[in-house]
């Protein structure tokens, strides 16, 4: 046994030597979200020397027998036990599957040559002490098989510091190809993960035409799944029923809130979030549901965050029930003050989701644009975390009276100058389609209640910019996507009650589209449980008090589908049957 360990541990020093922090440097976990912010990233290289420090200490007891004249630098566990007898790279096996019903494998923000891939290794039985990472291989091929040379493979080290996740960047891929990967122990080759599917984009200079083979491109887009109150049965329909290329979540993939499910028996465990431990517990908990598991094994997703992955009505300096002020945070419910909850969730989310850490010195950006071939720009947004001046926290009712300020952002200036300029880009370099990702509902909407001021209809300067730059640079089939609301609603994009250039019943003058869909699982804003036929009612209500909207339904849960060839984008609604039940 004895000999076993000194094999691992040579093998180790000479990992550690010639690689310094490598293994743990190629996953991405530990430099996000802010890789170049030492506070807010993990520093590798002291993972690595507690590693190495754990591994003298354990060599110098196995060599010596008794640890007199040991000198111990640093204390190596929170356990405080003898781990003398522990491997130096965890070798007691992975468990891959943290549920019965889960295949935790995902991938996520693919470029024209790379992907990133994501699992979760957790350590079968007794967790070793913290010093000790897990070693894990991945490959990826481009047969089914996994049969020949992998097109890219390494190893890389997780540790409890990450929750034990994994995301690395698989390289060396062809554009617009299909892969299949597969993570496996270090240790022991034959525990393996389930085999995941994933795709590359275009090249930016593709042909529409020749984009995807010549098929249509498909989007299968999401937004607001609350474990409580449904199955994400959406999910899986797109996943087995579709031919999704690519899954794109428009945020409230988590909800903070509790609420036990007890009729469908779907309780959240926890508390409302606050801390790293109850996001990172949250996110655990979701990806148990086999839809959602599923579609994560299936494709690539490309997600952004809205305002439940942090918390309710997230702004830039606070959430419904958090903010900082100079009398301290007892306003929070949970104690924590709102930057301490904002950085553990965006943390526990860097860590679980398959996304790319956009920029290293900009806190926060999640905003990002995607080339795919000349058929479309998709163009990802943060208008909810990243620079989002105040909005409707419930008690504030100052909103709607402000709602027309100039300098009311829901981006920040940065973003909405970067955004303007992807537009014209997308334009310029001859992209037929320009798609935009992103939170809360576009087009002005007079329901029964009003104006909702925590969507576009809060920041009526800031639309009329958007909209300003598509008509005066003569910037057509702009496609916005968006979630949020609970409810399908299809618009022509224009300037709100501007009739003379735009026609509502041929759609003449309009500039672009919104397609904003329902929930995966998150309760009817038209009544929790409204039948079909009486959401229709108020949909009709709805599409005749508002020039822009062209349809709108609000009874089903579900997602939405859009097909782009060069020459036409099909939205199709998918509508669950029933969420209360897998
Ligand atoms: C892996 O996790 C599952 C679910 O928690 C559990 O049933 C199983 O015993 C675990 N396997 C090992 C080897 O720990
Ligand atoms: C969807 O896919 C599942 C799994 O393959 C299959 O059982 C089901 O019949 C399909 N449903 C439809 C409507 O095609
Ligand atoms: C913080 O929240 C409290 C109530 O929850 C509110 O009274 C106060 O105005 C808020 N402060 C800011 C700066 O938003
Ligand atoms: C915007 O301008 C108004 C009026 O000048 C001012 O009261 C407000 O503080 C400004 N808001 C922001 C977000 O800068
Ligand atoms: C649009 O017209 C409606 C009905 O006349 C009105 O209530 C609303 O204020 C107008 N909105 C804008 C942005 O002009
Ligand atoms: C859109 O739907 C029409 C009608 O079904 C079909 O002919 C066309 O091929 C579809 N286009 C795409 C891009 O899906
Ligand atoms: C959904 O399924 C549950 C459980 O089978 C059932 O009790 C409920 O009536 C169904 N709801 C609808 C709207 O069909």
């Amino acid at each position: 046994m004895v000999s076993v360990l000194l094999a691992t541990f040579v093998s180790f020093s000479c990992v550690a030597r010639t690689m310094g922090t490598r293994l743990f440097d190629r996953n991405l976990a530990y430099s996000s979200p802010f890789a170049n912010a030492p506070h807010l990233s993990h520093d590798t290289r002291s993972l690595q020397a507690r590693h190495v420090q754990f591994v003298k200490r354990q060599h110098q007891l196995d060599d010596t027998v008794s640890s007199n004249g040991f000198t111990d630098e640093h204390y190596p566990t929170f356990y405080g036990g003898d781990f003398s007898s522990s491997p130096w790279i965890y070798n007691g096996g992975v468990n891959f599957t943290h549920s019965e019903s889960s295949h935790p494998v995902a991938s996520g923000d693919p470029l024209q040559d790379s992907i990133l891939l994501w699992t979760r290794a957790v350590p079968a039985g007794a967790p070793p002490d913290q010093s000790i990472p897990v070693c894990v291989t991945f490959k990826i091929f481009d047969n089914e098989g996994l049969s020949g040379r992998p097109l890219d493979a390494g190893d890389a080290f997780t540790t409890y510091d990450v929750d034990w996740t994994l995301k690395v960047e698989a390289n060396n891929l062809q554009p617009d190809s299909h892969y299949w990967f597969q993570f496996s122990d270090c240790t022991d080759p034959d525990i393996v993960s389930p085999v995941g599917t994933t795709r590359t984009i275009a090249s930016p200079d593709t042909p529409a035409e020749e984009v995807n083979g010549g098929k249509p491109l498909t989007l299968a887009v999401f937004s607001c799944s609350r474990y409580q109150d449904g199955w994400f049965n959406a999910y899986g329909v797109a996943a087995h029923n579709t031919s999704a290329d690519f899954f794109v979540h428009l945020g409230d993939y988590i909800y903070e809130s509790l609420g036990d499910g007890a009729p469908i028996g779907r309780a959240v465990a926890g508390k409302e979030l606050a801390t790293i431990a109850d996001y990172r517990q949250r996110l655990n908990q979701y990806r148990t549901d086999p839809g959602l598991v599923y579609a994560h094994q299936k494709a690539p997703w490309i997600t952004v965050w809205d305002d439940h992955e942090v918390a309710d009505q997230a702004w830039k300096a606070g959430t419904a029930d958090t903010n900082d002020t100079s009398v301290g945070c007892s306003f929070s419910p949970s104690g924590a003050c709102f930057t301490d909850r904002k950085l553990a969730a965006v943390r526990a989310y860097h860590e679980w989701m398959p996304i790319r850490q956009v920029d290293p010195d900009d806190k926060l950006r999640i905003w990002r644009n995607f080339q795919i071939g000349k058929l479309l720009d998709l163009t990802m947004l943060d208008t909810r975390q990243y620079d989002r001046d105040i909005t409707d926290l419930y008690y504030n009712t100052v909103i709607k009276s402000i709602a027309d300020e100039m300098n009311r952002s829901l981006m920040g200036s940065e973003q909405e100058a970067w955004f303007y300029e992807t537009l014209s880009n997308s334009k310029a370099r001859g992209a037929v389609w320009r798609v935009v990702g992103q939170q809360i509902v576009f087009t002005m909407l007079n329901e029964d209640d009003g104006l909702d001021v925590d969507a576009w209809d809060g920041y009526r300067a800031n639309r009329n910019r958007v909209l300003d730059h598509l008509y005066s640079n003569e910037i057509s089939n702009t496609i916005i996507l968006s979630g949020d609301s609970h409810a399908n609603w299809v618009s022509d994009l224009a300037h709100p009650n501007q009739t003379v250039t735009y026609d509502p019943i041929t759609g003449n003058g309009a500039i672009g589209v919104e397609f904003a869909g329902t929930a995966v699982s998150s309760t009817s804003t038209f009544g929790p449980g409204i039948s079909p036929a009486d959401a229709n009612k108020l949909s009709a209500r709805y599409v005749a008090a508002n020039i822009d909207l062209q349809w709108s339904e609000g009874s089903y849960r579900g997602f939405f589908t859009l097909a782009l060839d060069a020459h036409q984008a099909n939205a199709t609604y998918w509508a669950m049957r029933n969420v209360s039940t897998v």
